[in-house]
């Protein structure tokens, strides 16, 4: 009897990280529409800085090998179109991460899309002459074609690992391929870019014409008809043009549209998955074919699959396979759908960071820990790139704290004078998550101030000792406040360095931070005061130390203080309290939470000034005009009983007021005066919350009191949009 010879195992492995096309298509302006319907495709995955087609060619291979079929593997066929090197087969990385058999040949092959089907009829012609070898095909890619280009939505990566055998468990390949080449320019990479060109309409038209080419030399040879095949898979480089090649099939076979929708159920059924993942070039057919046999719970066993694979340039293949019986039982459905389900969505800036640092890599670069899978891409060292196997990434271990912005409703200038302050917590938070890493370095993934990088814990020391020397020679008048933290991440290196001096961590260990903000930044809502806190907390709770509100404040205030010369400290004791407070001189007294605990506000845009600059010009102000102090802490009081006695009517006297203390201390810039006065002239009232701005048209964040629609027929005018924020109880905590 015939040997049949096929895939006996398939796994597909995608990273962490998805973008939706919803979030691509409001930041690029597009019709939303056009992205879910007119290419079909709903997410994309997306590469963290800590992956390459090595990790999840060893992700997706791990899968579906174990010690007894590893002894048998003697050939790993690599297939990628983003290879990590012009010489040495990325497949040998693969093979020292799996510790597959010495006695094994490795390679990689290249030919756009198509060459993981060159790499499955290598590897049956392989096994048809030694049919106890098996062989490890693995199809890796990441799909770029750059920020803001026609192809940016066509994006995606992902690896698809076969295990190819003689009476494989899941498709026996036929005999009898159908091919077609053409000399064309339709998509190609250089050897000098990293992202692709492509001529994008041209290319689905070569597409579609090289499928209807080798399925006539695929009917030529093998004999067979339309009517011989149950389900047809096709090369995705988005759902919808798999759609249109279905169609342009039955067309050219001459069938009706009734009999071609029969078959576009079970096609649906294969594009699930490329609908969330999006393009992963050579894995993408038989990423389909995952999809199909992971979806479809009828069992298709004995039915004929026809595949065709399509690589730009081109080289076309049609060829079929058979679904074995009992293949339902090979297949890894629920490990494929735990891959998808633990994915995060990104935010369009963290997509862009992403893509951006696998563009700048050169060499002796760390990259920071942000996936948690077993295989990592760890850098890149004298030109050597560096791969590990973390030791148990099941057992990572992870602390995520979170602590709330605020609102300054009165007082802020007067503060740091001593005077009270009026100040709430809001329900818009900072998280910070501290996880380990395997190397002995501190990793920053710090999206809103957009730095990924990594330090050894001597480099962090040296910037501690540099910030602070420079916050010296500030105090003593030698520099200005802007002259301290050259780098806003740096803010965040000093807090993790501070904290992890006073835990007196063992710098032998490794350490991810990341943190994640709904805070705009700089706007005067406490967003850098909720980072510091929520990462010297979840610094702590990993190391397994308590930290004291005490403790918390001051290491706070060390690092506040970088950023704003005297830090009056009040973000910092909303941040880890929450909650409404009548805050002086680092003492607190805690106020009921208002009646009513929305509070609108528009986001003017981040001043031009810092909030060091604003405070030590506002302190002139104090020093040339003793009595103002005494102004600001009348109305802070009025302020605070108006809203203690819903008294509407002095909440707008006292905000107004309050209003014209701060344009007089010169940090209300001249377009915002004219906002605020046309607020009040509909009856309203509205001032700026937090530092302002001595220079620039922005002030961050203004609070508005008044008729909504009054306000809003306002805010319009000048381009603002009102939000409404709630007040919050909880200071800092663990989630
Ligand atoms: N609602 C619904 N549909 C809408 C819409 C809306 N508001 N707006 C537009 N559409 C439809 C369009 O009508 C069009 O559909 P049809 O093709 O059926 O007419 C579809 O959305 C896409 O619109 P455009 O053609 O205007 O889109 P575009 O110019 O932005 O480019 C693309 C689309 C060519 C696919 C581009 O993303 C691209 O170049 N991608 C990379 C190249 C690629 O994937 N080529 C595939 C063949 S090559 C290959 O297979 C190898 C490989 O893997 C790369």
């Amino acid at each position: 009897m015939a040997v049949t010879v096929g895939i006996d195992r398939i796994s597909f492995y995608t990273p962490p990280f998805y973008l939706p096309m919803a979030t691509l298509a409001k930041a690029r302006g597009i019709d939303p529409d056009k992205l879910h319907i007119g290419l079909g495709q709903r997410d994309m995955a997306v590469l963290p800085p800590d992956e390459s087609v090595v990790t999840m060619a060893a992700h997706a291979a791990e899968a579906i090998l174990d010690d007894d079929n590893k002894a048998q593997i003697d050939t790993v066929l690599f297939a990628t179109e983003s290879g990590v090197d012009q010489s040495k087969a990325a497949g040998i990385f693969v093979h020292h991460l799996l510790d597959l058999p010495k006695n094994c040949r490795v390679l990689e092959l290249k030919q756009a899309c198509y060459s993981a089907t060159a790499a499955i009829q290598m590897a049956v012609a392989l096994i048809h002459q030694q049919p106890d070898r098996k062989i490890l095909v693995i199809a890796s890619d990441v799909a770029r074609y750059g920020l803001q280009s026609a192809g940016e939505p066509s994006q995606g990566c992902g690896s698809v690992a076969l295990l190819l055998s003689a009476n494989p468990a899941i498709l026996a390949i036929e005999p009898y391929s159908g091919y077609y080449t053409q000399d064309v320019m339709d998509f190609w990479r250089p050897n000098y870019r990293d992202e692709a060109l492509v001529e994008g309409k041209y290319s689905c038209q070569i597409y579609l014409q090289a499928l209807a080419e080798s399925w006539d030399h695929y009917c030529a040879q093998s004999k067979r008809q339309w009517r011989d095949h149950d389900i047809f898979l096709y090369h995705t480089p988005f759902p919808r043009l798999a759609e249109k090649a279905h169609q342009a099939l039955c067309k050219h076979v001459g069938l009706t549209s009734s009999s071609s929708e029969e078959t576009h159920a079970g096609l649906d059924l294969a594009l699930q998955y490329s609908r969330t993942i999006g393009n992963c070039y050579t894995g993408s057919l038989y990423l389909s074919l995952a999809s199909l046999l992971d979806h479809q719970s009828a069992d298709l066993s004995g039915q004929r699959v026809g595949l065709y694979s399509y690589g730009s340039g081109c080289v076309a293949e049609f060829f079929s396979g058979i679904l074995q019986p009992g293949y339902q039982a090979h297949l890894l459905t629920a490990h494929h759908r735990a891959i998808l389900k633990d994915r995060k969505a990104l935010s369009i800036n963290e997509y862009e960071q992403f893509y951006r640092f696998h563009s700048q890599q050169h060499d002796n670069v760390d990259t920071p820990h942000i996936s948690h899978g077993r295989y990592r891409f760890a850098g890149v060292d004298d030109h050597k790139p560096q791969y590990q196997r973390q030791k148990s990434p099941s057992g990572v271990k992870v602390v995520s704290a979170s602590a709330p912005g605020k609102l300054i409703l009165s007082g802020e200038h007067a503060v740091v004078h001593g005077a009270p302050a009026l100040v709430i917590a809001v329900e818009r938070y900072t998280k910070a998550t501290v996880s380990s890493a395997s190397d002995q370095k501190l990793s920053f993934h710090l999206p809103d101030v957009g730095h990924i990088g990594s330090e050894t814990f001597h480099k962090l020391h040296r910037l501690k000792t540099r910030l602070q020397e420079a916050h010296g020679k500030f105090r003593r008048g030698e520099r200005g406040i802007s002259d301290i933290i050259q780098k806003p991440f740096e803010l965040l290196q000093y807090t993790a360095a501070n904290a992890l001096d006073k835990f007196a961590t063992p710098d032998d260990q490794g350490f991810h931070i990341h943190t994640e903000s709904n805070l705009p930044i700089g706007c005067g809502m406490g967003s850098s005061a909720a980072s510091i806190i929520s990462a010297n907390y979840a610094i702590a709770h990993y190391l397994g130390k308590t930290i004291d509100d005490k403790t918390q404040y001051q290491l706070g205030l060390r690092a506040e203080n970088l950023q704003h010369g005297y830090s009056s400290g009040i973000d910092l004791h909303v941040a880890i309290h929450g909650g409404c407070h009548l805050f002086q001189n680092g003492q607190s007294t805690v106020q009921n939470m208002p009646a009513d605990t929305n509070f609108y506000i528009v986001n003017t845009g981040a001043p031009d000034a810092n909030t060091g600059q604003c405070v030590t010009h506002s302190r002139q102000c104090f020093q040339q005009q003793p009595d103002l102090l005494e102004k600001f802490v009348e109305v802070t009081q009025s302020i605070a009983y108006a809203l203690q006695s819903a008294n509407q009517a002095q909440l707008i006297a006292s905000v107004r007021l309050n209003h014209r203390l701060l344009v007089e201390i010169g940090v209300v810039p001249a377009p915002i005066q004219q906002f605020i006065k046309q607020i009040e002239e509909v009856g309203g009232a509205a001032k700026v919350c937090g530092a302002g701005s001595v220079k620039g048209e922005k002030a961050g964040i203004v609070w508005l009191i008044g008729d909504d629609q009054a306000l809003q027929t306002v805010a319009h005018q000048h381009g603002f949009s009102i939000e409404t924020l709630h007040s919050d109880y909880d200071g800092v905590k663990l989630i």
